[in-house]
């Protein structure tokens, strides 16, 4: 009922704002939420605004078409593929050397597939919205926390999250001790549970970033970092799915893009009230039990550690970067 209530009845609010000045990157923003978050902000002035996208011709087409639409005069288009671990180090490193200052990060690129895919030894929706979204994340934070210092201002790391977290039991949970992700890219593991697939990678995503705001607070932090559920809205994230009756529910249910692209928009212009924190509808919401029981805490401790673990394992020092 609550989905119903927020996709019929809940609008998130058109976004004002000045972000002159300010720079802002946004991944997967070559069509979809991203596309629309990034015509927002360039609508709104952004200093600079990089597109971070897998294909640079199709970012370049989104670049022209924002551009054409708001007159942006410094937006720029960057390689990053989520599926390549060697291409999130090379774009931070980028970012790490062009860049004067990072103030609002959206990690939005992400997959759903209508099947098991393996990429770098787990299944996709794991190995790109979870592993690569938070080397993203720990490789950006030593740039975010020095645009703090340096401009006396708090940058915020926003993660394209999803109200569908809700949509799995998380069995895996029962894994033994550190073995919860290997658990999830277990190729008959994750044929049995598929359809949860997505769900419980948005789920992780959530844990994860409640995890890390727990060991980083706030008050010692100088970077506010939180996940923003859109709603479920028209975009190409389905294009692997070819389902008429999910199609039809979309038909009915889904917001526009532009619409669900407010909640990213807000959640990269929100500060340190929203640290750790879960928006929905561009307010801060309580998640189920699923993640606040005592199970709920006990899993985002172990998910928390695993993907410091799996990030870890593939750039030594990734997780020290917080
Ligand atoms: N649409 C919804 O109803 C909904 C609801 C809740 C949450 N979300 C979340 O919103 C985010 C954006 O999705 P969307 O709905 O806008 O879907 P979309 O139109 O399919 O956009 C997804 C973006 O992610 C990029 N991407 C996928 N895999 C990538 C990779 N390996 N490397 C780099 N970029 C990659 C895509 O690039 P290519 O075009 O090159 O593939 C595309 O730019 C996702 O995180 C999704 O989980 C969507």
């Amino acid at each position: 009922m609550g989905f119903l209530y927020s996709q019929f009845f809940r609008t998130p609010p058109y976004p004002t704002g000045n972000f002159s000045g300010k720079t802002v990157i946004i991944t997967g923003s070559n069509v979809g939420l991203g596309k629309e978050a990034a015509r927002h902000y360039a609508r709104l002035g952004a200093g600079k605004l990089i597109l971070a996208v897998r294909s640079v011709d199709k970012g370049q087409a989104a670049k022209e078409d924002i551009v054409r639409t708001t007159g942006h005069q410094n937006t720029h288009v960057w390689k990053l593929d989520m599926s390549d671990y060697g291409s999130v180090q090379a774009f931070t490193k980028r970012a790490d050397t062009e860049l004067d200052r990072v103030d609002i990060f959206i990690a939005n690129a992400g997959v759903v597939r209508a099947e098991y895919h393996e990429v770098n030894g787990h299944e996709e929706a794991i190995s790109v919205n979870v592993i690569a979204t938070f080397l993203l994340m720990a490789n950006m934070m030593p740039k975010m926390r020095e645009t703090a210092a340096r401009f006396h201002t708090r940058p915020t790391f926003a993660v394209t999250g999803s109200g569908a977290y809700t949509q799995t039991t998380f069995p895996q949970r029962s894994a033994p001790n550190g073995a919860i992700l290997t658990t999830l890219s277990d190729r008959e593991t994750s044929k049995k549970y598929w359809l949860q697939q997505y769900p419980v990678s948005k789920l992780v995503q959530l844990l994860f970033v409640r995890g890390i705001a727990d060991q980083h607070p706030a008050s010692k932090f100088p970077v506010t970092i939180n996940i923003a559920n859109p709603g479920l809205c028209h975009s190409e994230l389905a294009r692997d799915m070819n389902g008429l009756g999910f199609r039809l529910f979309k038909l009915i249910v889904a917001r526009s893009t532009e619409v669900g692209s407010r909640t990213l928009v807000h959640a990269g212009a929100s500060g340190v009230e929203t640290h750790g924190k879960y928006l929905s509808d561009c307010i801060i919401e309580e998640p189920t039990a699923l993640v606040t029981d005592a199970a709920g805490q006990e899993s985002q401790k172990r998910i928390t550690d695993e993907v410091l673990k799996a990030i870890d394992a593939i750039q030594p020092g990734a997780s020290k970067k917080f």
